[in-house]
């Protein structure tokens, strides 16, 4: 078993570079089961997801070749089974998008239901209606989905809840579909707008994407042939800047889209951080205790989930009492109850959180319970005092790409310790 050792507390400064968005290549990757040919994806981050999915591609009949750490040459000319790995695709959510890609090129697939982190139910209701509305028959039994279709006709498609992965799977599913496809109620994450934009330079005919409207013009083929860099990864950029504020550090991102993390700015700035945007990368700093600070997590623009932890660590130390409302997952809070064993004074019920502020938070032995959890407890161990031990690494390294590295260049004193 591996463990973070964290000593602290360390102002974290200097500059880090973001990684490519793990969510948006998660979705690149099954995207790339519609072209006929072969593609060149750059800016892949280097973390297990990533590994995964390339097993998963490979298994179904693509070829894969590796060009450096970040970038694959992928050639899906030969699709050779309809059935996807079980014990490969439980291993994380991002897998269902198996089920659109497949539908699209060979109308066809069998996938085991997702894996992924626990944060409550996970329902894929809007994944199905989708599917169906394109003509698919879906069945899910026995902890299997299958899915079916001769061709698939284009739609309209209301989302009754705004999904990110049910916006991106129809999207998929409808590409190659015969006719229009119209998602209302869709989605708008800048990984929405990279996929699109992905498929859109492979020969796909997809406009709207990063409004609540998308319109999908089926095309008859993907020729593929081209090179795409993935968008840089918004999380890990906010998980960077909230760093700078709980350690009261002063950090400079490089490799971000500073448009895509303005409901992170906005609240570092209303806790008495400072934040100055230089185009490609932020400045993010902070020099005194934080103000409290209420948030609601929403769909983007809205404040993100996954950064819902690290704000956390936050407001677990400012000046006052804050609320934290998760709006989007019911079990978000697992967290709260690590930040307590290192001195944070958290209530929480249900899908609300009461943090009243401490002036330190002291090292413990903590568990991640899930990704954006793990990164939380790596930030509040360089912001607390002693010796933090953070458990259950493989939800951090699902995500974030050589964290301690990142952290290390900051100044932070932290280790990768086997048991
Ligand atoms: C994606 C992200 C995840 C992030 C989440 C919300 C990936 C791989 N993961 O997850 O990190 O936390 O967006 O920003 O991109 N829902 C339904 N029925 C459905 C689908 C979703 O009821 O068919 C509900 C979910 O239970 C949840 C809400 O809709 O309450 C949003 O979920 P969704 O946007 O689909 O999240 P994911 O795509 O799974």
């Amino acid at each position: 078993m591996e463990k973070l050792v964290i000593k602290g507390p360390t102002p974290l400064k200097g500059e880090v570079t973001i990684s490519g968005a793990k969510n948006a290549a998660v979705a690149i990757l099954p995207a790339t089961l519609l072209i006929d040919g072969t593609c060149t994806i750059e800016n892949l981050p280097n973390i297990s997801d990533i590994k995964i999915s390339c097993e998963i591609l490979e298994h179904l009949g693509a070829k894969i070749t590796w060009n450096s750490e970040h970038s694959i040459t992928i050639d899906t000319s030969n699709i050779t089974t309809t059935k996807a790995p079980l014990d490969l695709t439980s291993k994380f959510r991002a897998s269902y998008y198996i089920i659109g890609a497949m539908l699209g090129r060979k109308g066809e697939i069998e996938v085991g239901m997702p894996g992924g982190c626990k944060l409550g139910a996970r329902p894929i209701d809007q994944h199905i209606k989708g599917f169906e509305t394109l003509g698919a028959n879906v069945s899910v039994e026995k902890g299997k989905i299958y899915a079916k279709a001769k061709k698939l006709k284009g739609a309209p498609i209301y989302m009754d809840i705004v999904s990110v992965g049910a916006t991106i799977n129809v999207m998929l599913a409808s590409v190659l579909a015969k006719g229009t496809t119209t998602i209302d109620n869709a989605a708008k994450e800048p990984h929405i707008v990279d996929v699109a934009n992905f498929l859109n330079t492979m020969g796909a005919d997809i406009r709207g994407a990063g409004t609540d409207v998308i319109k999908i013009n089926g095309v008859e083929k993907l020729h593929g042939g081209s090179t795409y860099s993935v968008v840089p990864d918004q999380i890990e950029a906010g998980t960077f800047m909230l760093a700078a504020v709980a350690t009261r550090g002063d950090l400079t991102l490089k490799n971000c889209i500073t448009k895509h993390l303005e409901s992170i700015t906005a609240k570092i700035i209303e806790v008495g951080g400072n934040v100055e945007d230089n185009g490609d990368s932020i400045r993010v700093w902070c020099s005194k205790r934080p103000n409290k600070a209420n948030i609601k997590t929403l769909p983007y623009p809205g404040f993100p989930t996954d950064l819902q932890p690290q704000m956390g660590v936050v407001l677990s130390l400012a000046n006052g009492t804050s609320v934290i409302n998760e709006s989007i997952w019911e079990s978000r809070f697992q967290y709260t109850e690590e930040l307590n064993k290192m001195g944070a004074r958290i209530t929480a019920q249900g899908k609300t959180a009461f943090f009243e502020g401490v002036k330190k938070l002291y090292g413990a032995p903590v568990y991640s319970s899930d990704l954006r959890a793990g990164a939380a407890l790596v930030v509040a161990g360089t912001a607390a005092e002693g010796i933090t031990e953070v458990y259950n690494l493989e939800h951090i390294d699902r995500g974030y790409e050589n964290i301690e590295e990142k952290f290390r260049k900051l100044g932070a004193k932290i280790e990768r310790v086997k048991e």
